[in-house]
């Protein structure tokens, strides 16, 4: 018997992600136009790495705040006055190792061995992992997909909803659909969670990419005082920062020794020359970000465009995050399209099967990229469409 199987069975059956393994099939191929992860083609820009280079260099290397460094919570509170209209106190937010940890503090918060939360399928792969390794258990409920749009069902979320329900996880802009919930979306969906006194984990990493202008509507334009929602959100995909895995979660106050009680047992913090870069990212960054929204609307034109025009791909442009999710004619195994179209035309997709029930069928691009990439991108897997 392999020592494998003495592991804690949560462990061994957590699914390898289908990203993953598309990306290790193909990685380092010569001309890969890598559209399969969700992250832009830029390196993080110069102030944000010298403000935590300056730190580091500062000697900024000892143990630090749990909750993260009131500098750091102070730029975040100023953050969402500017971008969500909402006075916050830095009270109101914790730093986390990524926008993957902020997650899983989240579901250690909200759940107990067994509970459930109900989450919108087609999804990023990592939540339903994050519960089923936490020993709750998530419950997919499947957006609706006709002519190219995707809408929500909020009858679906009643009938998924039972005596074990803890919470329902809402992640808009999605990835990887680009499902962008309406302010009235929101409410209904508020509505529920009140009625059934549930805790709504919101993940509006994507807010800002939204492409009606200014960002996308938010769980701050409806909730109330009281409502129970935690904020899960990352510095990632706004900033260029995928590599830094730093993230924070917006939570009521009266839940701060909790948060900070997960992260001491967790992670015990982050390192402090990189919240540094944060707060630079926070108090400097806001023409960066605005050029990589405007980029991605460029590339998400260009792509969309293409693949709309063959007749063979049943999309709309996304409202809001930085995905394509196609629907390709005759194509009933994403996985093995996938690898098919990166042996074939260089262009590296990811399958909509990992992406949970209501996927299978498609396979998503991610578009923050040099739009002249992009192009090129779209052109081959054009080429590909038509000569099947
Ligand atoms: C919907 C969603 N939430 C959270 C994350 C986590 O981001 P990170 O762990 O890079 O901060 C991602 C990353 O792709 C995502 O797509």
């Amino acid at each position: 018997m392999s020592i494998v199987n003495s592991l804690s069975p949560r462990a061994i059956t957590a699914p390898e992600s289908g990203i993953v393994e598309v990306v290790n099939y193909a990685r380092g191929r010569e001309g890969l136009l890598p559209l399969w992860v969700g992250e832009g083609d830029l390196p993080t820009p110069d102030f944000i790495s010298k403000a935590a280079m300056d730190a580091l260099a500062a000697g900024e290397t000892f143990y630090t705040w749990q909750r993260g460094i009131p500098e750091l919570r102070q730029a975040l509170s100023d953050y969402y006055g500017r971008h969500f209209g909402v006075t916050l106190s830095p009270e109101h937010f914790y730093i986390t190792g990524s926008g993957m940890q902020a997650i899983q503090i989240a579901v250690q918060a909200m759940t107990s061995p067994g509970d459930e939360i109900a989450y919108l399928t087609p999804a990023w792969p990592n939540i339903a992992a994050a519960l089923e390794i936490a020993g709750a258990r998530s419950v997919g409920v499947e957006l609706q997909f006709e002519g190219g749009k995707w809408a929500v069902d909020l009858d679906r979320i009643e009938a998924a909803i039972t005596p074990k329900t803890k919470g329902l996880f809402v992640n808009t802009p999605s990835n990887p659909t680009g499902w962008t919930a309406t302010k009235q979306d929101l409410a209904q969906i508020l509505e529920i969670a009140r009625k059934h006194g549930l805790w709504i984990m919101a993940d509006e990493i994507y807010a800002r990419y939204f492409y009606a202008g200014g960002r996308a509507p938010s769980f701050f334009d409806v909730m109330e005082p009281g409502d129970k929602i935690f904020f899960v959100n990352s510095f990632s995909k706004n900033w260029s920062m995928t590599g830094w895995r730093v993230g924070w979660i917006v939570g009521p106050p009266e839940t701060g020794q909790v948060l900070e009680n997960l992260i001491q047992y967790s992670t015990s913090g982050v390192a402090q020359f990189m919240q540094k870069g944060a707060v630079a990212a926070l108090n400097h960054g806001d023409d960066f970000v605005a050029a990589n929204i405007s980029k991605a609307a460029e590339a998400r034109d260009i792509l969309c465009d293409a693949l709309i025009a063959t007749n063979r791909v049943e999309t709309l442009k996304p409202d809001g995050a930085l995905y394509a999710f196609l629907k390709i004619d005759g194509i009933t195994d994403s996985r093995k399209a996938a690898i098919d179209i990166v042996d074939k035309t260089g262009v590296g997709l990811a399958p909509g099967a990992a992406f949970g029930a209501g996927g299978e069928l498609f396979l998503r691009a991610c578009f923050l990229r040099d739009p002249a990439q992009v192009r090129t991108a779209a052109e081959r897997l054009c080429d590909y469409i038509m000569s099947r």
